[in-house]
């Protein structure tokens, strides 16, 4: 049997190697070279164009090669009860949270602007943000590791999740109703909600008046998360410091986007927390041996949530 890669925007060549690398690693085929559609049992999955997943009649695995699973339910020919599982590692979460940490110091103490001036030679000097109210929009693997980052460094942090979570020194606000209340004292807002139907464009004009005046926006969900009029409609009026936005809902980010030269909006490349391969490829084997014995797998969506 083989595993298929269908991965776009990423170079198939290094997990391929990292896959190889095991002896109990079957044949590893990369589209479209996919050969005999019958031996593919499983695949791995990276913004792969959709239409392709019920081309497989024996599919037993399809694995996300990131966190996010978004692209995988999308796809109208995902087949019925064939398991999914997403990477989950300690590598994924302690990046993005770095990362956070990262955007939010950076934001605070003005090191971007110090850049620019420095561009015209100019010597000015710009008091930095004393706020240190975090609201994290999501609580999974991601979403903990950052809050408690972010805790140990002083942050007081909120989150908010669809049911209520108990963590350290983290004040939990949960369910519809109490989303806006969530960010209503936030000096930083941070997005890191999985995409589903529920929370699709919720970063929209409700909850950006929510937010306090100056206050700034991490978006390193999904592009998906953001209305894009909205983000901008609120950045202009001022009611927005900022917004760090590291996905896009189309990447690349096309060259003619007005985030490009936006002057409140820093763009990175869907940087926050690349995927570990090795880590990643030998996740996937695991759960390939697993299957193959009849022993439940690691790190299974659940279809219904959508996450
Ligand atoms: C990255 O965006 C991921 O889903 O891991």
């Amino acid at each position: 049997m083989a595993i298929l890669l269908l991965l776009n925007q990423v170079d198939p060549a290094i997990l391929e190697g990292h896959l190889k690398s095991h002896p109990d690693c079957p044949d590893v085929r990369t589209y479209p070279d996919t050969g005999n559609v019958e031996e593919i049992d499983c695949v791995i999955v990276w913004k792969h164009d959709q239409g392709l997943l019920n081309e497989y009649p024996n599919l037993k695995l399809i694995a996300s090669y990131g966190a996010g699973v978004e692209n995988i339910l999308s796809d109208p020919t995902l087949p019925e009860g064939v398991p999914i599982t997403r990477f989950v590692d300690k590598s994924l979460s302690d990046q993005m949270a770095e990362f956070i940490l990262a955007a939010i110091l950076n934001h605070r103490v003005n090191l971007t602007y110090y850049r620019e001036q420095q561009a015209a030679c100019h010597w000015q000097e710009k008091p930095a943000i004393k706020g240190n109210n975090v609201t994290i929009l999501g609580l999974g693997e991601l979403g903990t590791t950052a809050a408690k980052l972010l805790h140990k460094n002083d942050y007081k942090i909120s989150g908010w999740a669809r049911s209520e979570k108990n963590i350290d020194g983290i004040t939990s606000y949960y369910g519809e109703n109490q989303l806006f209340q969530s960010v209503a004292e936030a000096d930083f807002v941070v997005c890191l909600l999985p995409l589903t139907p529920e929370t699709r464009e919720i970063l929209n004009s409700d909850l950006f008046a929510a937010m306090k005046k100056g206050s700034y926006l991490i978006n390193v969900g999904r592009g998906d998360h953001v209305n894009e009029d909205d983000l901008m409609n609120y950045l202009s009026q001022e009611h927005l410091s900022g917004a760090l936005l590291d996905v896009f809902s189309t990447e690349p980010l096309p060259r003619d986007h007005p985030f490009w030269q936006h002057p409140k909006i820093h763009v990175t490349p869907h940087i926050s927390s690349p995927t570990d391969k090795a880590k990643l490829a030998r996740q996937i084997l695991d759960n390939y041996n697993r299957l193959s014995k009849g022993e439940p797998l690691l790190h299974l969506i659940d279809r219904k949530r959508s996450y």
